[in-house]
């Protein structure tokens, strides 16, 4: 989604935006915009990559002055072209502004300004704030600010120029990210940490319904009735090259190689050697056992996260887990009160629909328990609860190492509950302990096997559908598999429940399609079987991923990828990285950008 970078300080600042608005491509967006205040401010703006722009104004050297903001726009409203560009002028140029989000009321108050006699050029939403600002504009930025903002419905972060200020830049949000850098001499705003993390550490999370006032030495931040808050400087850990791509091709492939360190990262910490240790959740035995329910919730990868948790949930507590698309969820009137758990899954913290489910959750008084990358996003800040996924800042559209760690924060959080509430003996917990510390391992040989996944991709990257069966949580995984085929080769695949095919879906198989086959759940795995015959009689290819030492599944396939052995639970961890291994293969032999694919977005903020 959009991208939002602002500065002021003594250096000029349109080298300054365009190095911020690199590091934010990774969201997504077809058209870029600078407007930096010199003695007016001028806007430069154009469709397409970032280069263009930048071409344009010779990598920002051509625009003097060192105050401005620039803009990576996703198209909601109006095509992408050079005038529905960020940012957008007031009618007279009095304010410049830069807007991610959606105004819902657009329409209305479009109508609204038109009898006034206001012109519009974009087919855009922000330039009915823009010139709002200009209709309510009484010689007072922040009061004009407050004001129009006021009769704003929908999602905002917005960046504001005035003509009348040369010294601050203005910022306010609602259900939209946005972050204040905190230099010497110089500060930023931001939708994102990896714009500003080569410039410095020290940030404000901006929230809701909160104004900034910024300069080169004071950031002020106030509410509506302004009255001054209080911020507290929270300070980002993240390695900056982790937000580099180190000789790598893409952001994709690193990611994946990192997985082993995140996935380190986000367990040792909170294994001992008997028992998870979970400090960063409040939550008693006593409240623990009061859930009769619970509920995952989240968009995409989180979303197959929690079918991978519904099934481990369910059989190691006992207790109804239900998995919810956020999308779906926050419309369907939720069935949860105090005795609900709601487990929120999110890379971002920003996702909008996750974000308005977690809120209908609230209203009904259910207990949100958080999985979120992002430290002091919307979602972590509105939980209970949060446990961090630490991965690092993950740049490529197509979550990897985020996906890693989210599913081995769902095992941490299985294995807490059973073991608080009894569920499993402190012997099994001990051995799951010592399976869990092996995981990094694990999936590190994993990674070293990624030649037989190539050589794989490089026989089948021109296929035109891709199947991938799984049962229990082989299922799920297959889910995120052929999301991760799709989403960045453009093949169509379907994931499907092994048992389920012959329902329907069996006819599409034909001769040479390539069906994935994860059959590493011991129980079900003649049953898997059965189903990869009934497939492979009518023509299908299978490529099976199977656990090491698993001989019966070469029978019936004509590739077979190993896994390391651990306990059924965990092996989903191993089973997603070839598969994510497969998708980036198959893309790079169909030669797309793999970090941006197309019409996608990192971070969904909109509905
Ligand atoms: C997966 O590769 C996608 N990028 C997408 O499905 C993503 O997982 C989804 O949009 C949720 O994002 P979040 O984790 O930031 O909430």
């Amino acid at each position: 989604m959009c991208g939002i970078m602002g500065y002021v300080g003594s250096s000029k600042a349109a080298p300054i935006l365009l190095e911020g608005l690199a590091k934010l491509e990774y969201r997504g967006y077809d058209s870029a915009g600078i407007a930096v205040f010199d003695k007016d401010i001028n806007i430069a703006k154009a469709k397409g990559r970032l280069q263009i722009l930048s071409d344009m104004v010779d990598g920002g050297e051509k625009i003097e002055g060192c105050m401005g903001i620039g803009h990576t726009r996703w198209a909601t409203h109006g095509e992408p072209s050079d005038v529905n560009s960020h940012p957008h002028y007031s009618q007279n140029k009095t304010f410049a502004i830069v807007h991610n989000g959606i105004i819902e009321n657009y329409l209305k108050l479009k109508n609204e300004l038109m009898e006034k006699g206001f012109k519009f050029v974009s087919q855009t939403d922000t330039e009915i704030v823009a010139n709002l600002l200009e209709y309510y504009y009484n010689g007072n930025i922040l009061d004009t600010i407050i004001k129009a903002t006021s009769r704003l419905e929908g999602s905002y972060a917005l960046g504001i120029l005035c003509q009348d200020d040369k010294n601050n830049f203005y910022a306010v949000r609602k259900d939209s990210p946005l972050i204040i850098g905190l230099g010497k001499g110089e500060n930023y705003i931001a939708s994102d940490i990896p714009a500003i993390l080569s410039r410095t550490r020290s940030v404000y999370m901006l929230e809701e319904n909160e104004f900034a006032i910024i300069s080169s030495d004071s950031v002020k931040i106030v509410d509506s009735n302004k009255q001054p808050i209080e911020k507290t400087v929270r300070t980002i850990n993240w390695d900056v090259s982790a937000a580099e791509k180190g000789g790598y091709d893409s952001f994709m492939f690193k990611e994946i190689m990192e997985e082993p360190k995140a996935i380190r990262d986000t367990i040792h910490p909170r294994l001992s050697d008997d028992s998870i240790v979970l400090d960063d959740i409040t939550l008693t035995k006593e409240q623990l056992e009061k859930f009769n329910k619970i509920y995952i919730v989240g968009c995409g990868s989180a979303y197959h996260v929690g079918m991978v948790g519904k099934y481990i949930m369910e059989k190691h507590l006992r207790i109804p887990v239900e998995v919810m698309i956020a999308s779906e969820f926050r419309y369907c009137d939720p069935i949860v009160d105090e005795k609900t758990l709601v487990i929120m899954i999110s890379q971002s913290g920003e996702t909008a629909d996750t974000l308005a489910a977690l809120r209908e959750c609230k209203k009904r008084n259910a207990r949100i328990l958080s999985i979120v990358n992002v430290v002091g996003s919307s979602i972590a800040n509105e939980s209970n609860d949060v446990i961090y996924t630490w991965a690092g800042p993950e740049i490529a559209v197509a979550t990897t190492k985020a996906y890693s760690t989210q599913l081995t924060v769902i095992y941490l959080i299985a294995l807490y509950i059973a073991d608080k509430l009894g569920k499993i003996t402190k012997e099994e917990l001990k051995q799951y302990i010592t399976a869990l510390r092996k995981l990094p391992d694990q999936v590190q040989q994993v990674i070293d096997k990624k030649d037989e996944i190539e050589a794989l991709a490089k026989k089948y990257y021109q296929s035109s559908n891709v199947f991938f069966l799984g049962r229990n949580y082989d299922y799920a995984v297959a889910m995120e598999g052929s999301l991760k085929l799709k989403e960045i080769s453009y093949i169509h695949s379907e994931a499907y429940a092994a048992g389920e095919l012959k329902h329907g879906t069996i006819s599409l198989i034909e001769d040479g399609t390539l069906v994935v086959s994860l059959a590493t759940c011991d129980k079900l795995f003649d049953k898997m079987m059965s189903n990869v015959k009934e497939v492979k009689a009518r023509g299908a290819v299978i490529f099976s991923l199977a656990k090491e030492g698993n001989k019966a599944v070469e029978q019936e396939s004509d590739y077979v990828f190993y896994l390391p052995d651990t306990f059924d639970m965990l092996l989903p961890s191993l089973t997603v990285t070839p598969l994510q291994l497969f998708g980036y293969y198959v893309a790079k032999a169909r030669g797309y950008d793999i970090d941006k694919p197309r019409n996608l977005a990192k971070s969904v903020t909109v509905e």
